[in-house]
């Protein structure tokens, strides 16, 4: 569609969680003439951040080393990350925290006031650092939102991005959108801009189940695959060991069992009672995720969370908001098992960056669960997703140039999808393409897919209709890649290739989508 509006800005940020918001609010710090803008698809704040629980990991205990994380980190994703950017992640972690407490985040301290430190999966040190108890995304959204307005940065809410425009040189000038119920701007408009930022955060919403909210459909690796940037390790989707199981064939968002419960001592039991973690890893409950979820995918029948021992008392105060989730579906967790199943929570890969969150298009930056940087590898560690958003928005924010706006060559409309499909994509790759997969179900997933694609209907151009054609871009290329890499490696799972296999598979898949395909 023909843009209605144009907006100008030096920097246009797609995204309002802790990547976004951290991008924007960094770069206006230190370029006070800038013309910052935020554009975000729903409200401020509706994205997965705020529902991030356990917290941040970074070496902040004087006994921990950031060799230690680096470690921690290497383990869990299994031979594929890059270790440039993890050294990033881990040395500069402890002082993107200390810049988020100063911008007015409140985390959780001791009686000393010392910070206090949580475990969880994967990590052999205690250096989580938590709001609330089990608040941390909240905290986090809460005061970044506060910190963008005290800077009185622009925010256009209700702006679905679309594609990317691209000066003559194919360079990134800026992003078309569809906003809805913004006044003068309503429609389909465009903003002009030097650079472009994604921040547009994770995809579970092409799984039935997922933790991630609604507005999660993949639509920045949808656009920036349309725009032909290279795409990276798309197959590596993580799946949380422990959402609530709310019922047979719950879908949508699922209630989130915080890692850090057996970060505090919960075990793992059978539909028996019995421990079965402390026979699989020596890290028992706390062995990296994709270990814990294909455990429990293992058991033949429902696994059960055990913190009862914690008592009342530590539930209200260190968990209380998982405690509400619980009480909403009416059990006890002080008295009661949690029934828990995995769910698809976050994508290790992504639009492919490097150390300073450039992508493969001159002038476009990806940060956060959007961007594969190379911290997560096969498998992201357990809380380094909200300090891989803080660490590498510091450095994207240092990186734009100072603005170089360029004419815009057009835009490339896409056809639509119709929305009614969204279920159906949902469904197929949760049957073919979830935990567990294999050649027979991804490639039947992959035909299901195909077949969703040419649904011939006539499609109103509406969020609904954006969100399916992305979701659909997104998991076609992801049943495309999980089917190529023949082997099992981190999250990836596959049931007829059950081992790792460094000598053909230790190296990523990088896609590009061509007009030849991909
Ligand atoms: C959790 O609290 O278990 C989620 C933390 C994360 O995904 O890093």
């Amino acid at each position: 569609p023909e843009p209605g509006w144009t907006r100008e800005a030096d920097v246009v940020v797609v995204g309002s969680g802790v990547a976004g918001l951290t991008v924007a609010l960094r770069h206006a710090e230190l370029n006070p003439e800038a013309k910052v803008l935020v554009v975000t698809k729903d409200v401020l704040g509706a994205g997965s951040t705020r529902f991030a629980q356990g917290g941040i990991a970074a070496v902040l205990d004087p006994a921990d080393t950031p060799e230690e994380h680096l470690n921690d980190t290497l383990i869990a994703g299994v031979g594929l990350c890059d270790a440039a950017a993890v050294r990033a992640l881990v040395t500069e972690g402890p002082d993107a925290v200390r810049r988020l407490i100063e911008r007015g985040a409140e985390f959780d301290r001791t009686d000393g006031g010392e910070l206090q430190l949580g475990r969880e999966g994967g990590h052999r040190r205690n250096r989580v650092v938590h709001a609330g108890g089990d608040a941390t995304g909240a905290e986090v959204q809460r005061a970044l939102v506060a910190a963008l307005h005290e800077r009185g940065i622009e925010v256009i809410e209700h702006a679905l991005v679309l594609d990317l425009l691209k000066d003559a040189e194919g360079r990134a000038a800026g992003v078309t959108l569809h906003v809805m119920g913004e006044g003068a701007r309503d429609g389909v408009g465009a903003v002009h801009a030097g650079a472009v930022v994604l921040a547009t955060g994770g995809m579970g919403q092409i799984y039935q189940s997922t933790t991630n909210p609604l507005v999660s459909t993949g639509d920045g690796v949808a656009l920036a695959l349309r725009a032909g940037a290279v795409v990276r390790d798309l197959e590596f989707v993580q799946f949380h060991p422990t959402v609530l199981r709310v019922g047979e064939d719950a879908a949508g968002q699922q209630p989130l069992i915080t890692e850090a419960v057996r970060g505090e001592g919960a075990l793992l039991v059978d539909e028996h009672g019995k421990r079965f973690m402390d026979e699989v890893h020596e890290l028992a409950e706390l062995a990296p995720r994709d270990v814990v979820a294909k455990a429990i995918m293992r058991q033949p029948g429902q696994v059960y969370l055990d913190g009862r021992h914690f008592g009342e008392e530590k539930w209200r105060t260190r968990f209380p908001t998982v405690r509400a989730l619980c009480l909403e579906h009416g059990l006890d967790p002080a008295g009661d098992l949690i029934p828990v199943v995995p769910a698809a929570h976050y994508a290790s890969g992504g639009v492919r960056t490097d150390l300073h969150g450039r992508t493969s298009i001159p002038g476009l930056y990806a940060c956060g669960e959007v961007a594969c940087t190379g911290v997560h590898g096969a498998n992201r560690l357990a809380s380094n997703s909200l300090l891989e958003g803080l660490v590498f928005a510091e450095r994207i924010a240092q990186d734009i140039e100072p603005s170089v706006r360029r004419a815009v060559e057009g835009t490339a409309p896409e056809g639509l999808c119709d929305p009614r499909i969204r279920p159906r994509i949902q469904a197929h790759m949760s049957r073919g393409a979830g935990v567990l997969r294999s050649r027979e179900s991804l490639a039947l997933t992959a035909k299901a897919l195909r077949d969703a694609r040419w649904t011939p209907v006539k499609v109103d151009p509406r969020t609904e209709a954006w969100e399916a054609t992305n979701l659909l871009t997104v998991a076609t290329v992801l049943t495309a890649v999980a089917l190529a890499r023949e082997e099992t490696r981190g999250s990836h799972w596959r049931e007829d290739h059950g081992e790792r296999d460094d000598e053909r598979w230790l190296g990523h898949l990088d896609v590009r989508l061509t007009e030849e395909g991909l």
